[in-house]
């Protein structure tokens, strides 16, 4: 039904592709440089010294090294350890490519583990794929879109084992949808414009399902991973679960709704992209482009909104019919699992406590979840703020000190922040659940990231009372401790933080402490030859296709990399390089500034992640559409460096006729030793979600929405599917996890 099926959505465009900044914060060449030189600054306390416990977030095992194992007692932190001698790569680079399949290096296998729809409790038949699957059973299916994913390694008595090597809890993200494949023909719509509904409700209780996260328990027998359909922990939580606010903005009246009328709880999580983990043993699930799943239509709905109100919503950008049209359904349920997405003033409604106004305040946050305990209630910690969270990135871990999370806000022009625990982490606190996350989680600093010209950075506190963040500010005035964080971005304006060029996934290498953040690209619209700075150098133009279609702004993106000073992840200031640039290798010297080759070059750099099996391994995942004339999306093995192994430099941007310089900080070139293709991925798919068995000999890898810019009107013809994968044929494509391993069953990539 073509003519009945939503053709107006957008699903082939990234929503990540829209950003809602309009201060005028950065170019931060304006700012005022430092005293000291950077070669001074380089100098001091960059290197691992006081690193005792390392961490790193995203998927893999979470062995923190001193404590392989959960440990009954704290311990002292012992003493710094030599770090340990680089990896080194050690297999063949994979041609970039377009096929329809998973090519990987000679000597490894790839195997589908874990797809859409594939039932996870007993007694749900298999997935039959063409739209006809039971809307009631997909609470116990995979979800669709996975994204961010980490590997809990658990023993014979079900408890917590990092170290684990044929047994784990696999915990991913299900990001988003793509529609046109879930139901017998598209969404079913009716309507044009803001008049356009949603006329299955089945349909959308699919859509409902399909987001959230995943628990599957995995086992490897022989050299095969399967999971295990019917475990007890396996776990889907949805945009339905029950969930709780803890932190400064939980029982306030941002947080009220008829669901919750004084602001404790909420229902699900929605657009959960990367990841990140605690040392106590839980998962953390990030909310990133939740904005454009709630309707509120402007016209309507401003006339009865506060001014402090119509900010945060243009900040956040909360306005539109939503992109799914959840709302539309009719009529609703009892308890309004349709119209709480419908995130406007109701006519009639008395207060908040009658209507959903505030749902939007409702998303934005890190969501805990304990894999341990599959009937626990998750918890949104927002002491973290609330911005379009890509993930949570846990920093070195060491016992008597404070507990961080880096994190990136995944929008054009948006920030990069970090949370620092007031409580001190003590190694009693493993296993401790989601009681430790109220020790450490709810109560804390946040700070956001200025990048200086001068190769140093500062981190802003985000506070009521301090960097500007005040009642009396003019754009907007702060009242208390919760607006602050429901308004992260407003206040991380304020503080005068850096624009950054999209940052996506954070990584922390555990043998150096520095945190690395992918900034995966950006547009001219959003960052005008004008307006780039030290942290975000490009500006060029990188022609697509035989027609050479013009990309200009950074269409590649970038790796910017810090060390918090003194290796204290608690710091406020840090030093700062840009460790890679996306490029063609066949570009110009000052747009490939990483001397990329035909065999590691890429664009749109996303997920990434160090190894903890293999200490300095970094993997790099690509989430590209610029690229896309050559390759499909990629995973990159590297073995980078450190903070300052390169050199200053000033490059020469172009726009037409026009040339501007810009100085930078360009890490040294990775060479084909300390860069290499890993892996290419079907047709229209991104790489994405990274993890690793106990052992670090299965590396778990996410491809998600193969195909996913096939044109609603071919849904009756599977030929022009834009992929397969990863049954062939003419199967409709399914987003799913696969399992690398290595034919004689060694390390994977070294
Ligand atoms: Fe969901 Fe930031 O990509
Ligand atoms: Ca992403
Ligand atoms: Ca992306
Ligand atoms: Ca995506």
């Amino acid at each position: 039904m073509p003519s009945n099926t939503r053709t107006d959505i957008g699903h082939a465009i990234d929503p990540d592709d829209i950003g809602h900044n309009p201060t005028s914060n950065p170019s931060f060449n304006d700012l005022i440089a430092s005293r000291l030189s950077r070669r001074n600054l380089l100098g001091l306390g960059a290197g691992t010294a006081g690193v005792a416990l390392l961490q790193a977030c995203g998927g893999g095992s979470d062995d923190a090294a001193a404590t392989p194992a959960p440990a009954p007692a704290p311990a002292p932190a012992p003493a710094p350890a030599p770090a340990p001698a680089a990896p080194t790569l050690k297999f063949n680079a994979v041609a970039k490519g377009l096929a329809d399949t998973v090519v990987v290096p000679a000597g490894y296998t790839a195997s589908v583990l874990y797809r859409l729809g594939d039932p996870i409790a007993t007694g749900v038949p298999a997935y039959a794929n063409d739209g006809t699957d039971a809307a009631s059973t997909y609470d116990r299916r995979a979800g669709d879109h996975h994204d961010g994913m980490t590997y809990f390694g658990i023993d014979a008595s079900n408890k917590w084992l990092p170290a684990s090597a044929a047994r784990g809890l696999l915990v991913m993200n299900h990001e988003a949808i793509t529609p046109l494949f879930l139901h017998p023909t598209g969404q079913t719509l009716s309507g044009t414009g803001n008049a356009q509904v949603r006329t299955v409700a089945d349909e959308v209780l699919r859509e409902f399902y399909l987001h959230g996260v995943s628990v599957v328990d995995v086992a490897r027998t022989g050299s095969t991973w399967s999971y295990t359909q019917g475990s007890p922990f396996n776990r889907r939580v949805h945009t339905l679960t029950e969930m709780t606010f803890s932190g400064p903005a939980a029982k306030t009246a941002y947080l009220t709704t008829k669901y919750s009328t004084d602001g404790s709880r909420t229902r699900g999580t929605v657009n959960n992209c990367a990841n990140g983990t605690t040392p106590w043993g839980t998962y953390l699930t990030c909310e990133e482009n939740w904005a454009g799943y709630f309707r509120r239509i402007t016209a309507t709905d401003n006339p009865l909104r506060s001014a402090k109100e119509l900010v945060s919503f243009a900040r956040y950008g909360v306005s539109g019919t939503g992109r799914e049209l959840w709302a539309t359904v009719t009529p609703d349920t009892a308890d309004n699992i349709y119209g709480r997405w419908n995130t406007q003033v109701l006519a009639g409604a008395a207060n908040a406590a009658a209507d959903y106004r505030n749902g939007a305040n409702t998303y934005g946050w890190v969501v805990e979840i304990d894999p341990f305990a599959p009937t626990s209630t998750p918890r949104k910690r927002t002491a973290l703020g609330r911005f379009g969270h890509e993930g949570a990135c846990l920093g070195p871990v060491v016992v008597g000190k404070p507990l961080v999370w880096y994190m990136g806000d995944d929008s054009r022009n948006e920030y990069i922040y970090k949370f620092v625990s007031t409580q001190n982490w003590s190694a009693a606190d493993i296993g401790g659940g989601l009681a430790a996350g109220d020790k450490y989680m709810d109560d804390g600093r946040l700070y956001v990231a200025r990048f200086n010209a001068d190769g140093t950075g500062v981190w802003l506190e985000l506070k009521l009372g301090v960097n500007g963040i005040t009642s009396t500010n003019a754009s907007y005035a702060f009242a208390d401790a919760a607006d602050v964080v429901v308004n992260a971005r407003l206040a991380a304006d304020v503080a005068g933080a850096t624009k950054m060029d999209r940052p996506e996934w954070t990584a922390v290498n555990p043998t150096t402490g520095e945190v690395y953040v992918t900034l995966t690209n950006t547009n001219a619209a959003s960052r005008p030859i004008t307006a780039t700075d030290a942290a975000n150098p490009r500006f060029y133009n990188d022609p697509k296709g035989i027609a050479a279609s013009a990309q200009t702004g950074n269409p590649n993106g970038h790796i910017v990399r810090f060390s918090d000073d003194g290796a204290n992840p608690a710091a406020l200031t840090f030093k700062w390089d840009v460790y890679l640039f996306g490029a063609r290798s066949t570009a110009s010297a000052d747009v490939n500034l990483s001397q990329l080759s035909a065999d590691n070059d890429f664009s749109s750099p996303d997920g990434m992640w160090f190894s903890q099996a293999n200490p300095g391994l970094l993997w790099l995942e690509t989430d590209d559409g610029a690229y896309t004339d050559v390759t499909n999306c990629m995973l990159l093995a590297a073995v980078p460096g450190k903070v300052g192994d390169g050199a200053a430099k000033t490059i020469t941007n172009t726009s037409g006729a026009t040339t501007a310089t810009q100085a930078t900080f360009v890490g040294k070139a990775p060479g084909n030793d300390g860069l290499r293709r890993f892996l290419v991925g079907p047709k229209d798919c991104e790489i994405t979600g990274i993890a690793e068995s106990g052992d670090g000999r299965a590396l778990f890898v996410n491809i998600q929405h193969p195909g996913e810019t096939t044109p609603n009107a071919s849904i009756g013809t599977p030929a022009q599917f834009g992929s397969h994968w990863p049954e062939g044929g003419n199967a409709r494509p399914r987003s799913a996890t696969i399992v690398i391993t290595r034919n004689d069953g060694g390390l994977i990539g070294t």
